[in-house]
C-alpha cells in the first residue's frame, strides 16, 4: 500500500514519528513523507526529524509562513503535483493545521482516500483557524481515526458514518511512551535553565487568538509574571509569540520576570513537562502531555477540545481576559491532582492505524 503523508508543523513531526516508524517496519507499506515546510526554523522542524528518527522527507516543499489563503493555496498546488506523480492508495494527515487541510483537499479533488489522524476534535469555536481545518478535513476523509470517545460522538453528531470512524486512542500517548527513556537520558534542560524538579511552572503560548490580541497576551504575561514572584516560570517561546511581542513594551517588562528560552526539542520538552509543578498552556498537545506525566494543567483559553481532562480535574480553563482568574486557576491547580482514568487509549494507536489501513487495502 502506497501512502503519502503530509506534515509541516511541529506537532505533526512529533505525531508522525511513531506511525512512520511503524510503516517503515512493514514491507506492506510504502510511505512518502511530504513536508510542506510550514515550520522551518531548526528548533521548530529539523530537531524533531533528528531526535525522533523521522525518515528524511521525500520532499520539503519549503512553503514557509504567509497568510492563510496564500500558505494553504501554495501547499495545495504543490501537494497536488506530488499526488499526480506518485498516485498513492491513500493520503494521511494529522491534526488541524493549514498543512492538514491542504493535504486533504489535494487528495479529495483527486479521489484519493484520506486518513485523518486526530479526527473529531471540536472546540465549537469557528473563529479558530484550526476548527475550520478540522471540520473540512473530517468531512473529506475516508478513515477517521479518533483519539477519544468524545471525538467519535462529535463525528456521529455531524452525520459522519459509523463505519468510517475508528476509535484508536491518541497517538501522542504512543509518542510520550516511546521517547521518555531517551529524553530522561539525553536532556540537561533542568540544569541549563537552573530549575529544580517539581518547583517550577512550564508555560507555552502560541494560539492565534492569544497572540493576535496584544491585550490578551499582556493579560497572560502579567499573570505569569505574578506567578513567577513565588515560583519560577519557564517559557519556551514560540516564534509567533516572539514576533507578536516585539511591539509591546509592557509585555517586555513581564517577560523579564520569566525564564524565557527558545523553543526546545522534544526531549527537553518532555523533561520540562514531567518535572513541572504545573503546566500553563494554550497548546493542544501540551495539555495532554501534562496529563500523561501526571502534572496538573491550566489552559489559557475559553474552551478546549480535550474536555475529558477538565472533567477528570487534571485541567482547568482560564480565559485570558482576566489576570485574576488566571492567577486563581494557577493557585488552585498547584499541588492538585485529578481522577485516575485512561481516556486516550492504551498507547498502541500507531499499530491500530497501520492495521486498519492495511486491512482495508487488502479487502
Ligand atoms: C500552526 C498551526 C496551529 C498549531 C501550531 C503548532 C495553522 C493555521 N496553525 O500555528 O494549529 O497549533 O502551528 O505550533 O496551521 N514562524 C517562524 N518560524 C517557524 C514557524 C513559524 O518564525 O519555523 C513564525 C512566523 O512569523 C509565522 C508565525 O510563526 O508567521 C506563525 O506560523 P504559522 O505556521 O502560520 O502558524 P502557527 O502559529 O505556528
Ligand atoms: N513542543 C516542543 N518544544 C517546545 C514546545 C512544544 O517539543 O518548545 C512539543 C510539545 O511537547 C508537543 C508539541 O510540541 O508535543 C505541541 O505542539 P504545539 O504546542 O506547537 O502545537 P499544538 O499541539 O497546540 O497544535
Amino acid at each position: 500500500m502506497k501512502i503519502v503523508t503530509v506534515v509541516g508543523a511541529r506537532p505533526q513531526f512529533i505525531k508522525a514519528s511513531v506511525l512512520s516508524r511503524a510503516f517503515a517496519e512493514d514491507n506492506a507499506v510504502e510511505e512518502l513523507l511530504v513536508n510542506t515546510g510550514q515550520h522551518y526554523d531548526d528548533n521548530m522542524a529539523g530537531i524533531f526529524f533528528e531526535q525522533l528518527s523521522l525518515p528524511a522527507p521525500h520532499v520539503n516543499l519549503g512553503i514557509g509562513s504567509g497568510t492563510h489563503g496564500r500558505q494553504t493555496g501554495e501547499m495545495l498546488s504543490a501537494v497536488e503535483k506530488i499526488l499526480l506523480e506518485s498516485r498513492p492508495d491513500a493520503m494521511l494527515v494529522y491534526g488541524d493545521t493549514n498543512s492538514t487541510l491542504a493535504g486533504a483537499l489535494a487528495a479529495a479533488k483527486l479521489n484519493i482516500p484520506i486518513a485523518h489522524v486526530e479526527a473529531g476534535l471540536r472546540s465549537f469555536n469557528r473563529r479558530m483557524p484550526e476548527e475550520i481545518n478540522r471540520v473540512l478535513t473530517d468531512h473529506s476523509s475516508h478513515w477517521l481515526f479518533t483519539p477519544t470517545a468524545t471525538a467519535r460522538d462529535n463525528l456521529l453528531r455531524e452525520g459522519l458514518p459509523t463505519e468510517r470512524i475508528f476509535e484508536v486512542g491518541d497517538i501522542m500517548l504512543d509518542v510520550a511512551r516511546a521517547f521518555v527513556a531517551d529524553a530522561e537520558r539525553a536532556s540537561t534542560i533542568l540544569e541549563r535553565v537552573g530549575l529544580v524538579v517539581g518547583q517550577y511552572v512550564l508555560a507555552t503560548i502560541h494560539r492565534a487568538e492569544n497572540t493576535d490580541s496584544t491585550e490578551r497576551l499582556q493579560v497572560i504575561l502579567r499573570a505569569l509574571a505574578a506567578t513567577a514572584r513565588s515560583v519560577p516560570v519557564v517559557l519556551p517561546i514560540h516564534p509567533r509569540t516572539r514576533a507578536a511581542l516585539r511591539t509591546s513594551a509592557e509585555a517586555e517588562a513581564s517577560l523579564r520576570e520569566l525564564r524565557v528560552i527558545d523553543p526546545v526539542g522534544f526531549f527537553d520538552m518532555l523533561v520540562l513537562e514531567r518535572n513541572a509543578a504545573l503546566v500553563a498552556t494554550d497548546s493542544g498537545g501540551v495539555q495532554k502531555e501534562a496529563f500523561f506525566h501526571g502534572v496538573p494543567c491550566v489552559t489559557l483559553r475559553e474552551e478546549t477540545e480535550w474536555v475529558e481532562l477538565i472533567e477528570l480535574g487534571w485541567n482547568r480553563l482560564a480565559p485570558p481576559t482576566c489576570e485574576k482568574s488566571i492567577r486563581e486557576a494557577i493557585d488552585a491547580a498547584l499541588g492538585s491532582r485529578g481522577l485516575d482514568a485512561a481516556p486516550f487509549g492504551d498507547g498502541t494507536t500507531a499499530q491500530q492505524i497501520k492495521r486498519t489501513l492495511l486491512a482495508h487495502h487488502a479487502a
